[in-house]
């Protein structure tokens, strides 16, 4: 049973101490219960080398705790102040041009300096003998946003030399690291691990094998960060969640691996500013520009759900315009509501805002937050309010496993990062697009990584997993799942190799058939698809596959060309190509209906979850939309969703 939560991102350093009481108060009117505080502060705490002032953040987590909030404490690692640059320019990270990251911003530190790292253990030492034992602090937040701002990998000596002590235990001799690299091709073999530099600042493209590896070394190096903290903590602090807060589209280092080592997985929801940045279509970013992608935060709510031992968290939820994006559109009216009730839908255990008070100064002054600089309350504020109100009519809510895998592994990811072969072609964007089909056939998924085990699934969707471990491939014959492999499952052998027989590799254990040729298509060049015996055409595009298929394959959907375009074995599904949404979603329904599930083609914009006895909806449009609820009692709302806003029904039936 969850009893969900609000919270709020609080700098207490920032306003004057006559002001903390008073916000305290209002936090707990308003329905907060939980404040972060602390992640950026360690300038103000340890002003010089050695010399702690403690005195104001004692004050502030008194008066915080007075008020009867409970405290999630940060380490300040992520903003290394000025005097420790100094004393030890070494830490910082170096770009790919060479050239160490400068001071005035943050994230400047290097994940693999020694010394940094020993500083920042200093640093997570003092903070968790300070305040391990405090009765108000219930939480620690590690640093902020690994990787942030790109500052996962780092091109320093210190990497480079990090990395080769890597190779050398992964390979054990250089024989074996030529071998697995293909070293011989373009004469690239090494006589020594020391010999080998960070793939950058090559002539042309940098070994596949070579950039995979960085990769892998430098997601590891910030599990490492982490973990270092981690057991600091633990020890200073029993009994308290280990939480950190990832980000939203980030891929640069194994979350997987990273959350096995915290109690808590966070994230940091800013659905308006992700549409403008990432791939979404210009079509898609106006037409959700006030309420971010319908599919947007349940995608990140089901992925970090799936990597956290205790109910996930929002540790920041966007409540105004932010400042980051190319443009900052504000959020229509509701949508802080609405964004909130989907975290608490999908299983939160807590929605944290950020940020109590927009900033009057520094980088984010331009970044809303509850209240407004003049410390009025501001849109977000309100529809916070209005959610806590609403919490307090609504029982504890049970968690669940839902009946649909979506299986996501980090390295594949990085994999077709480092060898796209097509301009766009984006593993993420592919499974992005494979979630938001399902969910727009109402179906409820868990995003789970490749060692789960997938027992109990009735359908498991692999949309971009080209390495497949034995491991992986021994639970998907395990499975009585239906399964879709989308194109490129399979594809290569670790760590970047053509499987012996041709893609999709070991996976022809489930499905008789060999891939001999890939194209990648430019933008605006679309291959026509028709599901056989229907006359409905649809397109394809950026990705064709030619299929050699054994006799036992059946063609469910063809090219224009007569080619196969999807076919199927047993309970094994083939896509050879990027479809385009509408026929991933047909193909999908089909696999679902064969799993004996029952999809429901939800109108745009309108999106369902179930917990328990509970049906969630979301309206992402700006108009009412109808549902058809039979035998609902309807706890928020009615079966009419209002314009950028939810209903809650309890379900009689089912
Ligand atoms: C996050 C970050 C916060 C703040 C926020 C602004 O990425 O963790 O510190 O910068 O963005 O939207």
């Amino acid at each position: 049973m969850i009893q969900p939560r609000l919270g709020v991102c609080y700098y207490p350093e920032h306003w004057p101490a006559s002001w903390w009481a008073e916000d305290a108060r209002q936090m707990m009117e308003m329905g907060i219960r939980q404040v972060r505080i602390g992640e950026f502060c360690w300038s103000r705490v340890e002003p010089q080398p050695g010399a702690f002032d403690w005195d104001w953040l004692d004050k502030a987590v008194q008066v915080l705790a007075e008020a009867g909030l409970q405290v999630v404490m940060c380490t300040p690692t992520a903003t290394p102040p000025k005097w420790l640059v100094d004393l030890d320019p070494d830490m910082l990270a170096v770009g790919p041009d060479g050239r160490p990251r400068g001071f005035g911003s943050r994230r400047h530190y290097d994940f693999s300096s020694d010394r940094y790292l020993a500083q920042a253990q200093r640093i997570t030492r003092a903070f968790g003998e300070r305040y391990g034992h405090h009765p108000a602090v219930v939480a620690w937040q590690t640093d902020n946003e690994y990787g942030c701002h790109d500052t996962v990998v780092s091109y320093s000596p210190q990497a480079v030399r990090r990395f080769r002590g890597w190779l050398r235990q992964r390979y054990g001799d250089v024989a074996a690291l030529n071998q697995a690299w293909g070293n011989v091709f373009w004469s690239q073999e090494y006589a020594d691990f020391d010999e080998v530099d960070a793939p950058v600042g090559t002539v042309t493209e940098a070994n596949p094998a070579h950039r995979l590896d960085y990769q892998r070394f430098a997601s590891d190096e910030v599990r490492r960060f982490n973990r270092a903290q981690c057991e600091i903590l633990r020890s200073l602090s029993p009994g308290r969640a280990l939480v950190h807060n990832f980000m939203q589209l980030f891929t640069g280092f194994d979350h997987h691996q990273v959350a096995a080592d915290l109690d808590v997985a966070s994230w940091d929801s800013y659905p308006i500013g992700a549409l403008e940045m990432f791939w979404f279509s210009e079509q898609d970013k106006r037409r959700w520009l006030r309420t971010g992608h319908p599919d947007f935060t349940a995608f990140h709510h089901d992925l970090y759900r799936g990597m956290s031992r205790q109910p996930f968290w929002v540790m920041e939820q966007q409540p105004g315009p932010v400042n980051w994006a190319t443009w900052n559109p504000a959020p229509a009216a509701g949508m802080v509501r609405v964004w909130t009730w989907e975290a608490f839908a999908h299983g939160a255990e807590v929605v944290s805002y950020f940020r109590w008070r927009q900033a009057p100064f520094g980088q984010e002054q331009m970044h809303a937050g509850l209240q407004t600089p003049d410390r009025q309350r501001d849109v977000g504020g309100a529809e916070a309010a209005q959610v806590a109100a609403e919490l307090r009519r609504l029982p504890p809510l049970q968690t669940g496993r839902a009946r649909v895998a979506l299986v996501l592994d980090y390295e594949s990811l990085w994999l077709l990062g480092v060898q796209p072969q097509g301009g766009d072609y984006n593993g993420l964007q592919l499974a992005f697009e494979c979630y938001s089909a399902l969910r727009s056939l109402g179906l409820d998924l868990d995003i789970v990584p490749p060692d789960t085990d997938l027992g109990g699934y009735a359908l498991v969707v692999l949309p971009a997993v080209a390495l497949v471990s034995d491991a992986l491939l021994r639970r998907l014959q395990a499975t009585a799942a239906q399964v879709v492999l989308y194109p490129r499952a399979g594809s290569k052998k670790d760590p970047v190799h053509i499987p012996d027989g041709l893609p999709p590799g070991t996976l022809r254990r489930l499905i008789d058939l060999r891939v001999p040729r890939v194209e990648s298509l430019r933008p605006g060049v679309q291959d026509t698809v028709r599901l056989v015996g229907q006359r409905e055409r649809h397109a394809s595009a950026r990705w064709r596959e030619t299929l050699d298929i054994g006799s036992g394959v059946e063609v469910l959907a063809r090219y224009a060309d007569g080619a196969a375009a999807l076919v199927r074995q047993g309970r094994t599904r083939y896509l050879a190509g990027w479809f385009s949404p509408a026929l991933q979603r047909r193909v999908l329904e089909s696999a679902a209906v064969d799993a004996g599930l029952t999809p429901v083609r939800l109108p745009e914009g309108l999106r369902i979850r179930r917990r328990s006895e509970l049906l969630f909806a979301f309206n992402y449009l700006d108009r009412p939309q109808t549902l058809d609820v039979p035998q609902a009692q309807w706890l928020v709302g009615g079966p009419t969703v209002t314009a950028h806003g939810l209903a809650i029904a309890r379900r009689r039936s089912t």
